[in-house]
């Protein structure tokens, strides 16, 4: 990525900047909020509905969490962390380790939600999996938007309910207490709203399959799943090695089957940022020039993938991946 200039220079864009961590809080046992912000007080790079930033931490971890605040507050970023005891450590980190006015990493964000402008917006949540419809339901109620409703399950007591008391108040989110009561029956939740409806879903393995499930036969554009944690991925088609390429240095390098790209890339140390390494959040999104790829992911749109690979992922058809890095 590249920033061209009235001069005519080219400037590499800026992929990351230093955050202060202003303020923390625990909203409810097992769960933190970090309010993060500049440490001269600028305003931070805007952000759209549901988009998510990676978090750089000093365990050397990246990890990727869902924007909670209105995207009209720009001073600060606010991120909602679970503990995962049997995570692979970064909410462990950011509970037992991260203190306010530590300085950490963050990505400038990415993603984001596109709504229904006229009919219903579904958001579908198990849990902490409300994170990325908390700041998408911020800018609908600032903008007096009320084409949507959020259908929340959570075991005991919902986190973040505090930001969303406007929302609840308004009757625009149903709550399910699953230690009272069952979750909602997916399927025929999302036939209640019209053939123009859009839903969103975001929550749990189990929660995500059902709703998959339930919008099968919905077109793409009618749905939309935030995953926590990477599918298992069906194995590559192809076992050939081939060459992966950086166009901007012209170095080159083969990729072996059993080493596969992102390795391959990080031996050359190729400038690209990784987050899941699942094809899930979006983190290593790069331009490709030569391929094709084999698309392995769970983020680029059919159109995206025209010109982008999610590289942690992928690999390659032909005998040569030339990537615009
Ligand atoms: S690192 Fe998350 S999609 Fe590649």
């Amino acid at each position: 990525m590249a920033t061209s200039f009235a001069g005519g220079e080219m400037a590499k864009a800026i992929k990351h900047l230093q955050a202060v961590v202003q303020e923390i809080d625990e909203p409810l046992p097992g769960v933190k909020r970090l309010v993060l912000a500049d440490q001269d007080g600028w305003r931070l790079p805007a952000f759209r509905p549901g988009a998510h930033v990676d978090l750089h931490l000093a365990n050397g971890l990246v990890r990727t969490y869902s924007l909670c605040n209105d995207p009209a507050d720009c001073r600060r970023y606010v991120v909602a962390v679970k503990r995962e005891d049997a995570g692979r450590g970064g909410s462990r980190h950011i509970h037992d380790e991260l203190r306010t006015g530590e300085i950490i990493g963050v990505s400038v964000p990415r993603s984001g939600l596109a709504f229904s402008s006229e009919a219903m917006n579904i958001f579908i949540a198990g849990g902490i999996g409300v994170t990325p419809f908390v700041s998408a339901i911020l800018a609908l109620e600032r903008e007096g938007r009320t084409n949507y409703v959020l259908h929340w399950a959570s075991m005991g007591e919902p986190c973040l309910i505090d930001v969303l008391e406007p929302a609840v108040k308004a009757g625009r989110v149903c709550l399910y207490n699953t230690l009272e009561v069952a979750p909602p029956d997916i399927h025929s939740l999302v036939q209640g709203y019209g053939e123009e409806a859009k839903a969103f879903c975001c929550g749990p393995g189990g929660m995500l399959d059902a709703f998959e499930a339930a919008v099968a036969d919905w077109p793409e554009e009618r749905k939309h799943v935030e995953r926590f944690t990477p599918p298992k991925l069906a194995p590559t088609r192809t076992a050939r090695p081939y060459s992966v390429v950086l166009a901007k240095s012209g170095r080159e390098m083969e990729v072996a089957p059993e080493v596969g790209l992102l390795a391959t890339l990080e031996a050359m140390d190729a400038d690209i940022s990784v987050s899941c390494a699942g094809g899930i959040c979006g983190a290593c999104r790069t331009r490709w020039v030569e391929g094709p790829p084999i698309h392995r992911d769970r983020v680029l749109s059919p159109e995206e993938r025209v010109h982008e690979v999610i590289v942690c992922v992928a690999e390659c058809a032909g005998p040569r991946l030339v990537l615009d890095i």
